[in-house]
């Protein structure tokens, strides 16, 4: 959510910054803005729509030369997505430039206040606020670092800000509370980025900043405080991956790129995670053994596919380990009351780390004294850093806005979660989780099959170029994997698209129900016979009434052939393990689908890659 982007060195800020802004704008892509520290003053500009809308007017009237300068592209929260609303914002004078992201809250006290002092606020945004409060501090304390230390500790809400002094090109100044911001570590010169992205292709050695931190950059410091000007530390780390990861590589579309990453994501999600006998050492678990086996419940939490990632985990983790598992919405989950132990462990999934409802969530259950265990791709984030333990999907960046290696390997670290509990609290057998591991260990080379299936998905999503519905149904573990096609497919394609559990139907959903309408089916392995019997009844029931029946079967499974239009097939694995493998096809179904309905895959509308707000 908003793309950030700040620059101290001796390169032109201005290629520094919109380089920047063009790996972020994943992050939003309503606006984007530039201000550039030129001679005592401030230049800025900033455009409505997406990042070439703003290279245009460089272009058009190009910016001075400086080797100070933000960047910002927007997810609008405040404010309609304009040119005026757009970052970044200068103080009344002109003489700070601030881009942000996040909310503040308390914004429409802040405004009154500042235009019963006479400030002329242009802008409908909470940002502007930040900015007059900011320039006022600058003028009473002469140091933006100061300024910056008093204005947040009047700021209540979620914030990144990112600041420059026209009278002093030598510094940036960010902060940070609930939304995030990293330092990226140069010779000679420092950046500011919401992630590392913003400046991967200058330098891999990043600084993590903490909760309430001020941080001022030059070209040879990087100095981190407290609201209250305390001096405090961030954590450094070395980026383990570089701008190729952040690049299409021939791939029209992040999306597509990434789904095709899935064989080698989901084998990096195992490295190293067992120790070749079967048994699993999840290093990250910074929760103890003995704390472990005490667990009496478990609470997945997360929000969108993450969720679904948790809806998957409930049926292997119950199943391996028999503790009781809920799964549930991060933003509902602690607006429930919900009742919570020190026996509780709650596991929080989320790709980018960031995700506000989450990480909310997260710090709810540890106040009630609750275990948190993150499972999260992206390294120096904020919730794997606010949780008891973590495990790390190591997916590498997922830039398309739609998740999908996200998804995959979400998957296989709440498997490898669930056969760690097992084994700890002695549920399973040694040897039958080295059979599990085993079957995970195949999932790449069962991933790269349905990827080798690509075209005859591409040439089904062109014959539905015109469809205006689809409709997704699975049973048990299946049952998340249509929820999780659905969601591809709205987001993606902006078409109605919804997902039931197959045994649902006749209580409603197949009133919908019409001649030609496309349903993805996905039949449960044969292993489970109740299951997958059921589930070819009611792909008889809808094929009776109409509909145009698109089955994912397992290979050898010639009970469906009657009654499927298209098959699609799928490995024999072990049915807990079949969300890995049936997701493919439908992701391949929902980016090629957009694409011939000539929609923005890697941006689709109203999107951001990661929600920072609530
Ligand atoms: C869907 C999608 C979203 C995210 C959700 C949670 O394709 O990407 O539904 O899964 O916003 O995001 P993270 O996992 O970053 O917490």
């Amino acid at each position: 959510m908003c793309g950030i982007v700040g620059y101290v060195g001796d390169k032109q800020a201005r290629d520094v910054v919109i380089e920047g802004l063009r790996l972020l704008e994943y992050r939003g892509y309503d606006s984007a803005g530039i201000a550039l520290v030129d001679n005592g003053s401030i230049v800025s500009d900033k455009r409505a729509g997406k990042l070439a809308n703003l290279e245009k007017s460089i272009e058009e009237t190009p910016l001075p030369p400086s080797t100070t300068g933000i960047g910002h592209t927007r997810w609008a929260t405040h404010g309609a997505p304009n040119d005026t609303n757009a970052h970044p914002h200068l103080g009344q004078q002109g003489r700070v430039a601030v881009v942000h992201n996040g909310i503040i809250e308390n914004f429409a006290q802040l405004r009154d206040e500042l235009e019963r002092e006479g400030h002329d606020l242009r802008s409908e945004t909470d940002t502007e606020i930040a900015a007059h409060l900011l320039e006022n501090e600058l003028e009473r304390t002469g140091d933006l670092t100061t300024a910056m230390q008093a204005v947040c500790r009047r700021l209540e809400g979620a914030f990144t800000l990112v600041a420059v002094d026209a009278q002093d090109p030598s510094l940036v100044v960010a902060a940070r509370r609930n939304s995030p911001l990293v330092v990226g570590l140069g010779e000679g010169e420092n950046f500011l980025g919401s992630d590392v992205a913003a400046f991967i292709e200058h330098t891999r050695e990043a600084l993590e900043l903490g909760q309430d931190q001020v941080v001022t950059i030059t070209r040879d410091d990087v100095r981190v405080t407290d609201f209250d000007g305390h001096e405090a530390a961030g954590r450094r780390y070395h980026v383990d991956w570089d701008l190729s990861a952040a690049e299409k590589d021939g791939f029209d579309w992040f999306m597509r790129k990434e789904i095709f990453e899935q064989p080698r994501a989901v084998a990096d999600a195992l490295l190293g995670r067992h120790d070749g006998r079967g048994e699993l050492q999840l290093d990250e678990v910074r929760i103890t053994e003995d704390e472990l086996r005490d667990v009496d419940r478990i609470v997945i939490i997360g929000c969108g596919t993450a969720n679904y990632a948790g809806l998957v985990a409930k049926y292997a983790i119950e199943h391996w380990t028999r503790i009781p598992c809920e799964v549930e919405l991060a933003h509902e989950f602690r607006y429930r009351d919900p009742i919570l132990t020190r026996n509780t462990l709650v596991i929080a999934i989320s790709q980018s780390g960031e995700t506000a409802d989450t990480l909310m969530a997260i710090r709810y259950a540890r106040r009630q004294r609750a275990k948190v265990l993150a499972i999260c791709n992206t390294n120096g984030s904020t919730i794997p850093r606010e949780s008891d333990a973590v495990i790390y999907t190591h997916a590498g960046p997922e830039i398309g806005v739609a998740s999908t290696k996200g998804f995959l390997t979400q998957l296989m670290a709440c498997y490898l979660l669930g056969l760690y509990l097992a084994q700890v609290r002695g549920t399973k057998y040694g040897d039958e989780i080295s059979a599990v591991i085993s079957e995970l260990e195949q999932m790449p080379a069962h991933v790269q099959r349905m990827l080798d299936q690509a075209e005859t998905i591409y040439a089904l999503a062109r014959q539905n170029a015109q469809t205006r519905s689809v409709l997704f149904l699975g049973r048990h573990a299946g049952f998340p994997v249509a929820l999780e096609g659905a969601l591809k497919l709205k987001e993606l394609a902006y078409i109605h698209a919804e997902g039931f559990a197959a045994g649902e139907l006749k209580h409603g959903p197949i009133a919908l129900i019409e001649e030609g309408l496309p349903v993805f089916c996905v039949v449960p392995p044969r292993g489970r016979d109740q299951l997958h019997d059921k589930m070819i009844s009611a792909i008889q029931e809808i094929r009776a009434r109409g509909a145009h029946t698109i089955v994912l079967a397992e290979e050898g499974d010639t009970s469906v052939a009657e009654y499927a239009d298209e098959t699609i097939t799928l490995p024999v694995v072990p049915t807990l393990l079949q969300p890995i493998v049936a997701t493919v096809p439908l992701q391949l179904f929902a980016c090629e689908l957009a694409t011939v309905m000539g929609h923005d895959v890697d941006q689709p509308r109203n999107l951001a890659k990661s929600v920072t707000v609530e």
